[in-house]
């Protein structure tokens, strides 16, 4: 069944979580931070998801900017970076995350072939908001589609059904791509066509499903969702 839909994952694929410390620590006077930026930034995201994960399997639903703010917490105690100046500096940073390189390009052609394009993500509306505009993306998708409209974490089957409510598309004509490899793992499960964007050379994740496909970063998006 050819691809209509191309649907995107937000942080971490279109968006570089990274970037908001690796910003902060090139700021001056941020020493400390600089050398443990990547630490901080590994283990922030490390727990924003695991509070994802267990907030929805113990129906305690909070939105998204509540466990990325639980997340840096954790992170900056660990670090031995506990400092309110800073995390104000990292939440405030996080909100103009830059998207990956190959994203305006990327997203321009998938829209010029005729494909539907659109975000699914757990971030909350107005994070979404201020992460497309900052990056610039907003007049190349259809559609921002946040989990708070289910008021469940990803990878509860009820976000994915958001798709073809919106679309009216069945799974298999949509495309969704996640650089996360538990996300594009349970979409594959879910029965989109799904893409792992493994930057890293991460090993593929142990779960009951696997991507359809694996690509180092979102260039060939366009010629993957044509061919078909
Ligand atoms: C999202 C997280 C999983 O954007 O990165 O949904």
């Amino acid at each position: 069944m050819p691809i209509t839909t191309c649907v995107f994952d937000a942080y971490g694929t279109l968006f570089d979580v990274t970037a908001a410390a690796r910003a902060a620590a090139a700021e001056p006077g941020r020493e400390a931070l600089a050398k443990k930026a990547g630490e901080l930034a590994n283990i922030w995201r490390l727990k924003q998801l695991q509070y994802t994960w267990l907030r929805a399997v113990s129906d305690a639903h909070t939105d998204f900017w509540d466990v990325t703010q639980d997340g840096l917490d954790f992170a900056l105690e660990a670090t031995g970076l506990t400092d309110p100046e800073l995390r104000e500096r990292l939440l405030a940073l996080y909100w103009e995350l830059s998207a990956y390189p190959e994203v305006p390009d990327m997203l321009a052609d998938l829209k010029s072939d005729g494909l539907s394009t659109a975000i699914l993500s757990n971030g909350s509306p107005d994070m979404l908001k201020g992460a497309v505009d900052s990056a610039g993306v907003a007049e190349f998708l259809d559609a921002v589609l946040s989990v708070e409209d289910v008021g469940v974490f990803k990878p509860h089957k009820s976000v994915y059904d958001l798709v073809g409510k919106r679309f009216q598309s069945d799974p298999k004509e949509v495309l969704f791509v996640s650089s996360n490899g538990w996300d594009a793992a349970a979409a594959a499960g879910y029965g989109f066509t799904t893409l792992w964007v493994n930057r890293a050379g991460d090993p593929v994740d142990r779960l009951p499903w696997r991507p359809d496909h694996i690509a180092a970063d979102l260039t060939g998006i366009p010629q993957l969702a044509g061919g078909l």
